[in-house]
């Protein structure tokens, strides 16, 4: 027997009781809370995809403006009018309220629930399941004093065989003694969301698409349907605790900070994890202290502080790969200006980037983050922009000389603070909002980066829309996203540079092919990596796109088929510019230079092949740890692992690496 109370909490504030039996993609577009209770998860049949839904999701963002700032990712709710640091803060302890539990499927939750409630009251539990069928449950008590009690419980097995780490990271094992049958929970129902992490499968994504109402619907949609969910959030901010909590004996005070797209608003389902480890965020009370007698002892800094990074993040680099459950692939980048560790972590299923001293890399998502809230516009449309870039093959998930999403997200923002004669721009520059900055406003970076600007979305706001003689500016997406291109159609990047500090552009001060200012470190081009090339293919993309949104369908064809018939419909709107290269192979596209639509295969790196090097050690690691993931199978194995990551090979490795 199934039964569900099904809430979606959307503009629409529709209520239905069903039996489970929707589209996850219908549940994470409206952010649909599903009870359990009396349920069987043994009959359950979730997330089969049913139609009467989908007329409700396209409905809910035809004109509705607001459609983006209701998100329907309930935790993102919950944060969404947040200041940044207060999301940020929200999330961190969410995270030490929360553990991480592998089990044998999504039938397990409800015994894990009830093994659960022995320790404490649980707030909510988010099932998720990643490639290889491994399922794991993300569980939320309601106090951080629960998850210090279940984890004190919690034991090793095989302790003669494993470093016996004590983490969040936990799996759920067969009970000593059968269970009851037909067991029902005495407990009130707890929110669970089974496969949290679903990300719309291309066909699927692209049948939703071309339901919707109008080109703007169709960014909405785009933007609803891909952006990170809660659970990615939660997920990220967990996977940044394994770190803090590695460290926290050493550096009682120590943060891991997320930034980057998982946490500026631009974010991905499946984006990577940008971390940045502080020591000491507050860098606390030395002077206030100054009266205390007793003193730390420590060890002296090395005069060169960027020597000293590294070879922080070198001994950083294999506490992850040797100690830490679920870090695997661990690569050290450590001559790069700002040096990272690189690691995939299984058991989240995040790719991570690892860093310290990147103070202004956060506030640079402070910003991004800010700017996004300040209008509903813009995260949807920066997602268009960077989906239409990952099509036609413009960005690349390695780096390398072409343009990454956070130099595209800078080109929409710097867009967006342009304004026309009789029209305001949509964002304010970053001067007004360093002139708009109050007394907690005031951030300067170890590094002396002057951070200084706004924090408060509203009052950004209410300044936007009070101080601007001109009329407000109200374009719809797809007035926005055509304009974009025409704006960047005509740009002269061969002199040009672009400068969000006053919204203009300016005088190159250098030749490189693309200069973007970095916003808060002045002097510094944050598209130093584009070459020649690629500034040249960008520039035939905006005037080719441009050319097309003229003359492809921005509306729906016509046609009397149900929403399910439509979708294999001609493609028109972003679908038809996403699909263009069959398009332009017919000709139509005067600016289309074929060998250029498909990128030519780009030229490997050295670095990669470097890369590819230290992966192998990465990877036998891996290839060693049985599931439970990281419970390494025997004692020979163990010593054979760290006999292949002996000092002095690993230090060669990583030598190998440095190159780049
Ligand atoms: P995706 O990871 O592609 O989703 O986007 P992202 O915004 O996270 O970009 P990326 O991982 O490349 O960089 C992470 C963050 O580092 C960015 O959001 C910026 O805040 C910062 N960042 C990236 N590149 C630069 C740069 O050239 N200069 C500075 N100062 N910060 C940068
Ligand atoms: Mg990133």
């Amino acid at each position: 027997m199934l039964k569900g109370i099904v809430t979606i909490s959307n503009d629409l504030s529709i209520k239905i009781c069903v039996k489970l039996n929707m589209s996850l993609l219908v549940r994470a577009c409206f952010g649909i809370h599903i009870y359990y209770y009396n349920c069987n998860y043994v009959t359950a049949k979730l997330y089969k995809r049913t139609s009467y839904l989908l007329p409700a999701l396209r409905k809910s963002t035809v004109g509705n403006k607001n459609a983006p700032k209701s998100s329907s990712h309930e935790g993102q709710a919950a944060t969404q009018n947040m200041s940044f640091e207060n999301m940020v803060e929200s999330r961190r302890e969410e995270a030490c309220r929360s553990i991480l539990v592998q089990v044998h499927s999504e039938q397990s939750c409800f015994h894990l629930h009830k093994y659960c409630c022995q320790y404490g009251e649980v707030k909510g539990m988010h099932h998720y399941s990643l490639p290889g069928s491994s399922h794991f449950v993300l569980v939320e008590f309601t106090h951080k004093a629960n998850v210090d009690h279940i984890l004190k419980c919690s034991s090793h097995v095989n302790r003669k065989e494993v470093i016996p780490v004590r983490s969040p990271f936990l799996w759920f094992r067969a009970p000593n003694k059968p269970l009851q049958p037909n067991h029902t929970s005495s407990e009130p129902p707890t929110p669970v969301e089974i496969n949290g992490n679903n990300i719309p499968a291309p066909a699927e994504l692209r049948n939703w698409i071309q339901a919707a109402e109008s080109f703007s619907d169709q960014i909405l949609v785009l933007h609803r349907a891909t952006s990170l969910n809660d659970l990615g959030s939660r997920l990220r901010f967990l996977t940044a605790r394994q770190i803090e909590l590695a460290l926290s004996g050493l550096f009682p005070q120590i943060t891991v900070m997320p930034f980057g797209s998982s946490v500026n608003g631009f974010g991905k389902a499946a984006c990577d994890l940008d971390l940045v480890l502080l020591a000491d965020k507050e860098e606390t009370n030395d002077e206030d202290n100054s009266d205390c007698r007793i003193v730390f002892h420590a060890k002296t800094l090395l005069t060169n502080g960027r020597t000293q990074v590294q070879r922080h993040m070198e001994t950083l680099g294999d506490m992850v790969q040797m100690l830490l459950p679920g870090c695997s692939h661990v690569r050290r980048i450590l001559q790069a200006r700002v040096p990272i560790i690189k690691y995939h972590q299984d058991l989240t299923g995040v790719e991570c980037d690892l860093s310290m001293t990147n103070m202004s890399a956060l506030y640079m998502s402070e910003l991004l983050y800010i700017l996004g809230a300040s209008d509903w516009r813009v995260r949807p449309l920066v997602f268009a922009v960077r989906s239409w870039a990952r099509e036609i093959g413009l960005t690349n998930p390695t780096p390398g000389r072409w343009i990454t999403n956070f130099s595209l997200t800078l080109l929409v923002l710097f867009y967006l603070q342009q304004h026309s004669k009789h029209k305001g721009p949509v964002l304010p520059t970053l001067n007004t909002m360093i002139s708009l900055a109050g007394s907690g406003d005031h951030r300067i970076t170890s590094e002396g980066v002057n951070c200084t600007f706004i924090r408060d979305v509203s009052q950004l706001c209410h300044h936007m829309a009070s101080s601007s003689k001109k009329l407000p500016n109200t374009d719809n997406l797809e007035t926005l996203f055509i304009g974009f291109f025409e704006f960047y159609s005509s740009f002269d990047f061969t002199t040009h540079a672009i400068s969000l500090t006053n919204g203009t552009s300016v005088t190159k001060p250098d030749h490189s092919p693309m200069y973007i200012a970095n916003p808060l470190e002045r002097g510094l081009n944050v598209s130093k990596n584009v070459s020649h090339d690629e500034t040249e293919r960008l520039r035939i993309e905006f005037r080719n796109t441009a050319w097309m949104l003229e003359s492809v369908s921005l509306t729906p064809h016509e046609t009397s088929l149900t929403v399910s018939q439509k979708k294999a419909d001609e493609a028109w709107g972003l679908t038809a510019l996403f699909e263009a290269p069959q398009s332009a192979a017919k000709g139509r596209n005067i600016f289309y230079l074929p060998t250029q639509r498909v990128p030519p295969p780009r030229i490997m790196d050295v670095s990669n092949l470097f890369q590819q090097d230290t992966d192998e050690v990465g990877d036998s690691f891996v290839r060693d740890s049985a599931v439970p993931v990281n419970t390494l199978s025997s004692n020979k194995q163990q010593s054979e692992v760290q006999g292949r990551l002996k000092p002095s090979k690993v230090a060669k490795v990583s030598r190998r690496v440095h190159r780049r």
